[in-house]
This record gives C-alpha cells, structure tokens and sequence, in this order.
C-alpha cells in the first residue's frame, strides 16, 4: 500500500488527477529516482535528528537507561562471542582521563573451569543474601569480563573502569542480556587464576549473561527512606532510587 500510494504520488504530475493520468501506468524511471530520493530522506541523519525521529530514539536512549538494573541469576545459555565483543565496543568508547586508556581487559567465557574459578571468588547481593546468590550449574553467569589496570595508575583507573562499566552494562541492556558490576571477589586469588601479569591489578569484575529472575524495578525513594534492595513477596527486587529533589540542590 505504501508503495502504491508513493508512487502514485509521484508519478502523477502537477495539475493532473490520477484519473486523467491513468492509474495503471508504470513507474518512469524519474519516478524511482523521486522514490530513492525520498525513502533516503526518511533515513537520513537529518530526519533522524529532527522530528519524530528524534524523540523516537530518545525514547529508546530511556528506556534503556530506565530499564538497566543488576541481574544475579542467568540461564544456563552461553554468551556469544559477538555480544561480549560489543560490550567490549561499548566500554573503549568509555570517557577515561586524559584519554590515557588505563584499562585492560579480560574476557572468561570459553574455558568454564576458569569461569567456574572465578565465580567462586565472587559475592553476590549481600542485603538479599542468599536469596540472590547464583549457584554454579544452576543460575550463575557464564561470562565475566575483567577490568584491569597497571599498578601505578591510582584512582583515576576506577573512574575510568566506572564509565566503562556503565557503557557496557547500558549495550547488555540494549542486547537483552543482564549483568553484575563485582566489586566484592578476591582480588589476588583472581588475579592468580587469570595469570595476571605482576604490574596488573584487577579492578571490578563484570559478570555478563542471560536474565533468569523476574526482572527488577527501581522505585522512587525520598531523604529518610530505606534505599536497601530487597525482595517482595514474589521474588522480585526492588532497588529504591532518590529522587533528583532529594540529591540535588540548586544554586
Ligand atoms: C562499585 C560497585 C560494586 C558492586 N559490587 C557488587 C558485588 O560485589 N556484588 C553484587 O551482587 N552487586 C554489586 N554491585 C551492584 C549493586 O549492588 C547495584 O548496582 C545496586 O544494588 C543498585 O542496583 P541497580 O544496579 O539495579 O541500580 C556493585 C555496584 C557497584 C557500583
């Protein structure tokens, strides 16, 4: 119908109607190139950022931010390589200071004894514990990604691994997995399964794979409030957020 309807529009000359035109002609090459022309405006980066375009997206952009909370349980589905590779796209698009690009990272996915290793260096949700602590063979991630820095970058490197995270953790959102940011895992003992190199520290650890819980939702929480996680009686989280009056002055 669209079609149609477009290339009748442009076919039919000013001053004409479709009728005293004939509806049955065929699209003149002119009326092709008019076409072209058009379906590449509607795709343009001009359209994009004008219009209904443009808040289309910004939707989209919110929805993911909306829509970004920690998962700590997983299917027992392996992430794909391409996915991670994303996510890794995401994070060296990442702010760092001074550009400097600190951190290094290392992808645990393929060999599962190592995934396995590390899992066990890591803590999980300790305000619903045990109630969201995944368990190897059943709901734990099969993937986690390392952020790592060398020894003498202080703590301008957890900045930039901030950023990073988030990046990343916004492009699994978008793709439908989910993650965890670990700050709580054992440093060394991780550093030792990986064979870290003896000028490297880890950071954070990521832990990447398919949601397996009812999906969390935030809720807005004011000065005062509790803003503990906690699970309902259905076993799902609720994670209180602030509200921007409650965090910010204005000057
Ligand atoms: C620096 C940092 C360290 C974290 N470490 C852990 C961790 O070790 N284990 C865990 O289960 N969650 C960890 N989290 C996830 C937080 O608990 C989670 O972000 C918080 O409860 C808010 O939930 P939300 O991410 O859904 O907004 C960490 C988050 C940050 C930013």
């Amino acid at each position: 119908m669209f079609e149609n309807e477009a290339l009748w529009d442009l076919g039919t000359p000013i001053g004409k109607s479709d009728e005293e035109y004939g509806r049955a002609r065929c699209p003149t090459k002119g009326d092709i190139k008019r076409l072209r022309d058009m379906v590449g405006a509607m795709v343009s980066p001009e359209r994009v950022v004008n219009g209904n375009e443009k808040r289309r997206r910004d939707m989209e952009f919110n929805d993911v931010l909306r829509k970004r909370r920690t998962i700590r349980f997983y299917e027992r589905k392996d992430v794909d390589k391409a996915s991670l590779q994303k996510l890794l796209e995401a994070a060296r698009l990442a702010p760092c200071g001074g550009n400097m690009q600190r951190l290094r990272y290392i992808v645990v996915s393929e060999d599962r004894e190592k995934v396995k290793s590390v899992f066990e260096q890591t803590a999980w949700g300790a305000f619903v514990k045990p109630r969201r602590s995944p368990k190897w063979g059943e709901n734990a991630p099969l993937a986690f990604i390392l952020l790592t820095c060398s020894k003498e970058n202080g703590t301008v490197a957890h900045a930039d691994a901030g950023a990073a995270v988030q990046n990343m953790q916004l492009a699994a959102t978008d793709l439908g997995l989910g993650c965890c940011w670990i700050g709580s895992f054992n440093h060394d003992k991780t550093a030792e399964i990986l064979e870290l190199s003896e000028d490297m520290v880890p950071l954070y650890l990521l832990a990447v794979g398919w949601p397996a819980e009812r999906y969390p939702v935030s809720e807005d929480a004011v000065e005062g409030d509790s803003v503990k996680y906690y699970l309902d009686d259905e076993n799902r989280l609720h994670v209180p957020k602030l509200t921007v009056d409650s965090l910010t002055k204005w000057i």
